[in-house]
């Protein structure tokens, strides 16, 4: 491998296991799950080689003593625009400080395994960047970086497999397996993380009172989430329209939490009752009991926000992810527990490399539930042992929504939009989304009702010049970061405010509607509308109008007064209206320096915004089809066109 570190078979024909201890890092920066899960697949292989292991998040490790370590593989995901996730922020700029200097890694042999989605335009950016970064400061790399694939129709675990096979060879080739001892087979199963212990009724339980809003030491954050109070939940579609949307109102007083527009707040949702009780009933565990959990490795922390004594209740309502589609290390664990034979052999096929396109339709596909998959092998799910609950399934995570409102125009107060996620597959049932489904149900008429939520910067920052006009796009949900910036400009008396909003139809969906109509007609807002379904369309602008028949004349004034109507047979979208505007949007873009924000769907609605935004320059500005591809990404690149996505 390496140029500085001299010696990889000494005479005696040893590998480094001579010069060190055969010890392995696995770090990493995981925003889904995936990619710790995937972390946690590389610590279980290599415990059993015997390695020595410790497997954390990026964040969560001391960086400065990388330089101590022997050998790491780091596992990491790229989310949205080619970001780090956020359990590896701190360490992506640590990494990059000027000071570091070039040779500081050079005893380090490390592998870097992406996960990513080739959908997305920087596709695993953050492996690819890492694995440069650290070969430039001297790290010698064992393997090619892996490029996991969402989009692969066996998922990531298509490039994964081969690629940790190669890597035991390399790290087997460096540190071979100490003498007497061999690979632990597949078949023998490995000790639980933690071990649960029952402990009589009475013991203190201090569970139910954690969640109370309590006077805040700090800023609240993951570890210490604020109660929020529930104040309004509110369906903003009608109830004929096919999609439930929420504007939903909490209250933060003495929460000690400021935000602002673009930020976005954290949710920790919850499982629902009957599903909680499904699941006790399925693996004969009492509810009621408490237990307190003892880690099985010296060194080992115990799980966050788990109070210890908790209720066996407590610990699949706030912890387990039982509506998670199940992994296939799930299946793999699940195995070992499994009397009964036909079972096995299913659960067995399932953990296979051979299995996994069978497992991709049964689970992914369908987007089966953890849950209903334990529903399918009865006889395995009553044995497995509680001891194993934290190994099998993950914990639920915090869910990120833009925040809807400013603190300017309701303080003390915090609004969401929330799409209720509801869809069919081939499962009879139809699947929810947890966090969605959950905050839809809240209802404040029924006593106090509180959710677990904090704070984090937003990737979208709104200009501080109150010269400067915002040219804001988003459709559907995508509106909710563009509602918090409007309210916030509007409040300190900011005109030069466009939006483009884009939903089906206007009698069913669209939210906010007469808050829009007021700022149009108090001169604040410059409205574009592109309802997709409706037959014909509205056009709102700065002098207050409504117009609902064809505009013969297209004119497009300083005013921001006016714009073409077309009659499109075919459904419009906010590209449409993007590019009839655009003597109006270049005008804002050149003369005004107009900031552009995009937010919503990730799927094709961002590509083809930036191509109507493109075809402007082009049109209005008399730029080349390359020019106007180099202007978009220039003004990107000094954040004057920012955008936030989300699938
Ligand atoms: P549709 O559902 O009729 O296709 C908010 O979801 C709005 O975004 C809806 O009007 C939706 O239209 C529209 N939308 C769907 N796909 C889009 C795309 N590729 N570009 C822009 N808007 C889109």
């Amino acid at each position: 491998s390496g140029s500085c570190r001299a010696v990889v078979t000494s005479a005696a024909g040893w590998g480094r296991c001579m010069m060190a201890e055969r010890r392995l890092l696995v770090l990493f920066g995981s925003q889904t799950g995936t990619a710790q899960d995937t972390a946690e697949r590389v610590g279980r292989e290599a415990k059993r080689r015997h390695l020595r292991c410790r497997v954390e998040a990026l964040d969560s490790c001391d960086v400065a003593n990388l330089i101590h370590e022997p050998l790491v593989v780091f596992v990491c995901a790229t989310t949205g625009q080619g970001d780090p996730p956020d359990n590896m922020k701190m360490f992506w700029r640590f990494l990059f400080r000027k000071s570091l200097p070039a040779g500081s890694l050079c005893q380090l042999d490390y592998a870097v395994l992406g996960l990513g989605d080739s959908s997305y335009p920087k596709f695993n950016f953050v492996a690819k960047k890492l694995h440069k970064r650290l070969l430039q400061l001297g790290g010698n790399p064992l393997l090619p970086v892996a490029l996991g694939d969402d989009q692969h129709d066996l998922g990531p675990d298509a490039v994964v497999d081969p690629w940790l096979v190669a890597l035991w060879d390399k790290v087997l080739a460096l540190y071979p397996l100490p003498p007497g001892l061999e690979i632990i087979s597949p078949d023998v199963r490995l000790p639980p993380r933690y071990t649960l212990h029952y402990v009589p009724e009475e013991s203190p339980w201090p569970g139910s009172e954690r969640l109370q809003p309590a006077a805040p030491r700090a800023a609240p954050c993951e570890l210490h989430p604020f109660a929020a109070r529930v104040l309004a939940n509110r369906r903003v579609t009608a109830q004929s329209h096919f999609q439930d949307v929420r504007l939903i109102e909490f209250d933060i007083a003495g929460s000690g939490i400021t935000f602002s527009a673009g930020d976005v707040v954290m949710i920790q949702p919850q499982n629902c009752p009957e599903d909680v009780q499904q699941f006790c009933q399925l693996l004969r565990l009492e509810p009621h009991r408490r237990f307190v959990l003892e880690p099985t490795e010296p060194g080992t922390s115990l799980p966050p926000l788990l109070p210890q004594p908790c209720t066996i209740q407590y610990l699949v309502t706030h912890y387990l992810d039982i509506s998670c589609v199940p992994r296939r290390s799930f299946f793999e664990l699940l195995a070992y527990f499994s009397p009964n034979e036909l079972e096995r052999e299913k659960l067995q096929e399932f953990s296979s490399a051979q299995g996994q396109e069978e497992l991709y339709s049964y689970c992914n596909r369908p987007r089966r539930t953890t849950l209903e998959a334990l529903w399918d092998f009865p006889h395995t799910t009553c044995a497995i042992p509680a001891d194993y609950l934290l190994d099998l399934i993950p914990r639920i995570r915090p869910r990120a929504f833009s925040i809807a409102s400013s603190l300017l125009a309701h303080p003390e107060r915090m609004q969401i939009l929330v799409a209720v996620v509801r869809y069919k597959t081939r499962l009879s049932k139809p699947r929810r989304g947890l966090c969605s489904t959950w905050l839809a149900s809240l209802s404040p008429d029924k006593g106090d009702v509180h959710v677990p939520l904090w704070v984090k910067k937003g990737g979208m920052k709104f200009p501080d010049d109150p010269a400067i006009p915002v040219i804001m796009i988003g459709p559907g949900t995508g509106v909710a970061p563009f509602r918090a910036a409007i309210q916030e400009r509007v409040a300190l008396g900011r005109t030069g405010n466009c939006l483009f909003f884009g939903c089906r139809h206007k009698s069913k969906d669209f939210y906010c509607q007469t808050e829009w109509e007021e700022l149009v007609t108090k001169g604040f807002l410059t409205l574009f509308t592109a309802f997709s379904r409706d037959q014909g369309s509205v056009w709102l602008s700065s002098a207050g109008k409504v117009a609902g028949t064809r505009l013969e004349s297209s004119r497009a004034d300083k005013a921001l007064t006016s714009f073409v109507w077309l009659d499109h047979e075919e459904k419009v979208y906010v590209q449409h209206r993007i590019r009839e505007n655009g003597r109006l949007l270049w005008e804002l873009l050149s003369s005004g320096n107009a900031h552009v924000y995009l937010a919503g769907n990730a799927k094709e609605m961002p590509a083809a915004v930036a191509e109507a935004l493109q075809s402007v320059l082009q049109l209005e500005g008399g730029l080349s089809p390359s020019e106007a591809q180099e202007h978009l990404t220039a003004l990107e690149r000094s954040q004057r066109f920012q955008s936030e996505t989300w699938s």
